[in-house]
């Protein structure tokens, strides 16, 4: 039996620092409100670095983490929200990059929920011996598509990338991994594309056009506390494992008010929340890759460690990876 083991982890964060007094400079809120209403006292944001830029720096550190030759690698997954261009895909652009040839790439859009998408679809190609070895990528320019007038969303985000290189073999890393997705609640979360354009209309429509997001935050709220509940208790039951087998739980990096919300209705102490939202906020696909890095990069991780990664976020989506930590020792 093959499974699939995170052999190496690499992330990126961009230099510059916004602390939350500088947002209460362009708009109507405070350092108080945004510490107490979501736990982030921080987040960084791109000068002009784009996301392929940034997921590049986060893959050359998780190949050479791993301890890989980059020509191991037969195919990339990249999940972002803030691609580049439409076409090229954003994997392929790191693929030309990477200067790897002929290996198959592609984006996936999955919202927030996007690495674990992705490693849920890694996983699959791993378990049927399609690939030996796969970059898994999440990052983010969130910057580029924040309303930066709108205080209910600009508080929250911040860009960075993360990547992880997943590789096949008999220890048991990937135990159980579940997603989901309900596309009806996607007006809750929203970021537009380009409108229609015909030029044989008499009247075009948003010709003013801007891509934002826009996300009903009162009710992802409670969508989320309700489903990351139930991801992590689907992928124990797919396994043999208990809530109280898990040594961390690496949670997407939106709100501490939904990680305390989980943590109190699972019994699930808080000190095993894997929490870096008060200094990056919520960097999307990118959060648990980043997350996990920096624990891993601190010796948070023992091998044989019994972690989860469970996500949600636009589409709306969400899901949850269940795995042992394979990761020998220190690098
Ligand atoms: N500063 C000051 N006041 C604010 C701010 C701000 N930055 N933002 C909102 N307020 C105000 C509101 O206008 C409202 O005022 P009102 O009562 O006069 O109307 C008041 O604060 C309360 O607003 P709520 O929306 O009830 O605030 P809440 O406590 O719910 O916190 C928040 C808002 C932080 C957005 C929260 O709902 C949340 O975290 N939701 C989940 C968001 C999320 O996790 N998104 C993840 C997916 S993102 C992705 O996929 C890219």
């Amino acid at each position: 039996m093959v499974y699939s083991n995170i052999i190496g982890l690499g992330s990126y964060s961009p230099s510059q620092i916004i602390k939350n007094d500088a947002l209460s400079e362009i708009v109507d809120t405070s350092d108080e409100w945004i510490r107490t209403r979501t736990g982030i006292k921080q987040r960084r944001i791109t000068a002009g670095e784009k996301t392929s830029q940034m997921a590049l720096k986060a893959a050359k550190a998780a190949i050479k983490d791993a301890g890989i030759k980059k020509e191991e690698i037969d195919l990339i997954i990249f999940s972002t929200i803030t691609p580049d261009f439409f076409t090229p895909s954003t994997a392929s652009i790191v693929q030309a990059e990477l200067e790897l040839i002929d290996i198959p790439s592609f984006d996936i859009s999955a919202g927030c929920t996007g690495f674990i998408y992705g490693m849920q679809i890694a996983d699959q190609f791993i378990k049927s011996k399609q690939c030996k070895a796969i970059l898994v990528i999440g990052a983010e320019a969130l910057s580029k598509v924040t309303n930066w007038s709108d205080r209910n969303t600009c508080v929250l985000f911040g860009d960075g990338a993360g990547a992880a290189i997943l590789q096949g073999d008999e220890r048991e890393g990937i135990i159980s991994t579940y997603t989901g997705s309900q596309g009806d609640l996607e007006g809750y979360l929203t970021l537009p594309a380009v409108p229609v354009r015909n030029p044989f209309l008499k009247h075009q429509e948003n010709n003013g056009h801007q891509s934002h997001i826009y996300m009903n935050g009162k009710e992802i709220f409670k969508f989320a506390t309700r489903i990351m509940i139930k991801s992590i208790t689907r992928v124990l039951d797919q396994s043999n494992y208990s809530i109280d087998d898990i040594d961390y739980i690496i949670p997407h990096q939106a709100n501490i008010r939904i990680i305390d919300y989980v943590s109190q209705k699972l019994k699930i102490n808080k000190e095993r929340f894997v929490v870096n939202l008060d200094r990056f906020g919520n960097t999307s696909a990118a959060s648990i890759p980043l997350a996990m890095d920096e624990a891993y990069k601190n010796h948070r991780f023992c091998p044989g460690d019994k972690i989860i990664m469970v996500a949600f976020g636009g589409g709306l989506t969400w899901g949850a990876a269940l795995a042992n930590w394979t990761i020998q020792g220190d690098k």
